[in-house]
């Protein structure tokens, strides 16, 4: 019999509900590196036990998955689900556990303990009512991203740490259904013909769907979270990500009205360091945000969030960030925050930071602060900005006040490698200063980078402005002698 349970365990089985319950597989702990020797064995014994039980909760759920699967089918041919869909969420439900019941207690083939039943009516109410095996994932808060690629490969992102989950899909076929699903709570379709699409779901999280044949392996599914515990500057100094000299500097400069453009590549934690620096925008200023897809959350009273709009079907509507920046500034913003500048928006920003809109923070997909300034010349290039590249740089030589590159290394950790003041022109280039960084060492056996964060004894040039203004930073902050490890 294809779908019947041989030799449950019980051990097995407990620890496969354990999991259910709360997915110990993948505990924070296993981001946390250790540092000396000794400890290296107990590191790699304690991932292999967690492996073993990734592999043994994902034995378990794919055997779940066929007995789910025919209950569910069982469940098509008895029940009118379009009905269900009428009933209220409570009652629906009460109808579902009755009906699963039933055919359970009908079914001699399919023998399931107690908590093996309820783990199961669990997910065919997800098949039934959620996203199937996305839905665990989907009430985990501590899930940032969530990644299917083919219908056996579920990734999820949590702490800025991959790591395979044990959930599977049934086949391509049961993923493609989901995926349906998803696109079509948004009124979209995803089939040959238009094998891609973006969607949101409910919470405000972004969903990207491709499938064959621009998927080669299967449909691939690749959701940013919304609803997720988002990273605090308290956090990121926990992960070492920065030293608390750098994060009290930026507190002041941002409190302080400095333009600040954090620059990186992809995945850096651009978006997450632009959260974190605009929670310390002080609470009684007007706030804009401008974003192609919503990920902000800030947490003060007076903001106003904006996103782009793409065009519809016929090519029409089309609202870009260029024109929410220009609309943001009739709108008497304090402060300006925009999700990332890509194009021609950086005009409108930098000709607003130019005439007193200080306080301004970007991201920009950058590898260092200098290429981030050249990233801004091309794009009022691409504007058709025609005037001399000395003018357009001391342009934006006198707009940006500080440029903080983020680097995701090899080691997976995101870092923040340097912090840089512009300070104006010399001839045709723009000079900049470096205040921080963090000194790379090497890496150690484990592939982690070593390093320092340090300060490079330059005392900032916006540090009288930030005193005039009442924000004290004392200048212990920038001595270079004090050092962080990274
Ligand atoms: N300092 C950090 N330490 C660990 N994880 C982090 C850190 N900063 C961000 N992350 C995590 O890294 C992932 C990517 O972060 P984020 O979206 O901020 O990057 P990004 O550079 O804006 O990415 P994109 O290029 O897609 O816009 C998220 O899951 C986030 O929670
Ligand atoms: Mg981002």
């Amino acid at each position: 019999m294809l779908f019947r349970r041989k030799n449950i365990n019980p051990d097995f089985e407990k620890r496969a509900n354990a999991l259910d319950e709360e997915p110990q597989f993948a505990s924070d702990e296993s981001v946390v590196t250790l540092s000396s020797e000794t400890n290296t064995n107990a590191e790699s014994e304690e991932k292999a036990v967690k492996q073993r039980a990734v592999d043994e909760t994902r034995k378990q759920l794919e055997q779940d998955l066929e007995i789910k699967h025919y209950f569910h089918k069982k469940l098509l041919e008895t029940l009118d689900l379009g009905l269900l869909s009428s009933l209220d969420e409570e009652t629906a439900k009460k109808e579902l556990h009755l009906a699963v019941q039933t055919l359970m207690n009908d079914d001699n083939h399919h023998p399931l303990s107690h908590e093996g039943r309820k783990r199961v009516l669990g997910q065919i109410e997800d098949e039934v009512f959620g996203l199937g095996p996305l839905e665990p994932l989907l009430k985990d808060s501590s899930v940032s991203d969530i990644l299917v690629n083919g219908s056996k490969n579920v990734y999820v992102e949590r702490r800025g740490k991959l790591e395979r989950t044990p959930y599977t899909f049934l086949d391509d076929r049961h993923l493609r259904n989901i995926i349906d699903r998803i696109v079509s709570l948004v009124g979209r379709r995803i089939d040959e013909a238009s094998p891609m699409v973006d969607a949101r779901l409910q919470d405000g999280s972004r969903v990207n769907a491709i499938i064959p044949p621009l998927a080669i392996d299967g449909p691939s599914v690749s959701i940013r979270r919304f609803a997720v515990d988002r990273l605090t500057m308290d956090n990121l100094l926990e992960l070492n990500s920065l030293s608390p000299q750098m994060s009290q500097f930026i507190k002041g400069a941002v409190k302080g009205e400095m333009n600040i453009l954090i620059s990186g590549g992809t995945g850096s934690g651009k978006t997450t360091t632009l959260n974190i620096f605009s929670g310390f925008i002080p609470e009684d200023q007007r706030i804009i945000t401008i974003e192609d897809s919503a990920e902000l959350q800030l947490q003060q009273p007076h903001v106003i969030r904006l996103e782009t709009r793409p065009s519809n079907l016929e090519g029409k509507g089309e609202i870009t960030q260029r024109e929410l920046v220009k609309n943001s500034l009739r709108m008497r913003p304090d402060r300006i925050v925009v999700g990332e500048v890509r194009g021609s928006e950086a005009v409108d920003m930098l000709s607003a930071m130019n005439t007193g809109h200080d306080g301004s923070l970007a991201t920009i997909h950058a590898n260092t602060p200098r290429d981030a300034l050249s990233r801004v010349e091309n794009m009022f290039s691409m504007a058709g900005w025609n005037i001399s590249t000395k003018n357009l740089r001391s342009q934006i030589a006198s707009a940006i006040h500080l440029v903080v590159q983020m680097e995701r290394q090899e080691d997976g950790k995101r870092r923040m490698v340097s912090i840089q003041e512009i300070n104006g022109m010399e001839g045709e280039v723009i000079t900049m200063s470096e205040i921080f960084r963090f000194e790379r060492q090497g890496v150690d056996k484990q592939g982690n980078v070593i390093g320092e964060y340090k300060a490079t004894g330059v005392v900032p040039e916006c540090h009288s402005g930030l005193v005039k203004r009442g924000i004290d930073l004392p200048f212990e902050l920038f001595n270079e002698l004090k050092n962080n490890q990274g």
